[in-house]
């Protein structure tokens, strides 16, 4: 899978996509990540991208020449473009899923009060939110996306890391884990997973996701009892 990723930041995110496990995965070319400046499709003699809004308001938005020549430049006959913002569709583990399926993936992160119109009419096949909450700019959240879609393609997650115990895995949330040793500072260990007894376990587990999405997630909660 290739991403093009496009932003006024490329450093913010050039280290993130060297290390760990998204560095392994795309020196094992499991996945290409390409960062492009925007500013280098401006036209203007002062290398600008962004202007007024007609109408009034505050702020300023990303004119659309630079957005139209940068995605049209990298785009191929395969591509999908993703507007990273927070009016768009909320990020979930299905959506990373889909999206991993995908052979191009164009990021498009915004700045400023965000872009032209135009451009998420005329170029952008969907538009993502990673959070009810409003970032300085996009391309952390093009960051977020990229590791989220990233864990979903097959190789890219080794065995000791799977997909199955994770969060939102069923709708519910994650057990608490423990490691040695097995007492820390007069703190120990449930009983139960020093016990060897695989169904007291496993048990023991479902009911430690039971409580916790009860608690902190009830629209998740009610999403299970409702199935
Ligand atoms: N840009 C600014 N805030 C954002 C958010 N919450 N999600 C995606 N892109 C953003």
């Amino acid at each position: 899978m290739r991403i093009d990723l496009l932003t006024l930041f490329p450093r913010m995110v050039e280290g993130f996509f060297s290390e760990s496990i998204l560095g392994r995965a795309v020196t094992s070319r499991l996945l290409e990540i390409h960062v492009h400046d925007i500013r280098q499709w401006s036209q203007d003699k002062h290398r600008r991208v962004d202007d007024t809004p007609f109408g009034g308001g505050a702020g300023m938005l990303m004119a659309p020449q630079p957005l139209f020549d940068a995605i049209e430049t990298v785009r191929t006959p395969h591509s999908k473009t993703i507007y990273l913002c927070p009016d768009g569709e909320p990020l979930t583990n299905p959506l990373a899923k889909e999206l991993s399926e995908e052979k191009h993936l164009i990021l498009l992160s915004g700045h400023y009060e965000g872009i032209d119109q135009r451009v998420r009419d005329q170029l952008v096949d969907r538009e993502v939110s990673i959070g009810d909450y409003v970032l300085t700019n996009g391309t952390l959240a093009a960051a977020v996306l990229i590791d989220c879609l990233a864990r979903q393609i097959p190789g890219v997650l080794g065995e000791e890391n799977s997909l199955t115990g994770d969060s939102f895995t069923n709708n519910f949330l994650a057990f608490p884990q423990y490691t040695r040793p097995a007492d820390f500072r007069g703190l120990p260990v449930p009983p139960v997973l020093l016990s060897g007894d695989h169904a007291a376990i496993a048990k023991w587990r479902r009911e430690q996701q039971i409580e916790k999405t009860r608690q902190r997630r009830p629209d998740l909660f009610s999403k299970n009892n409702q199935s």
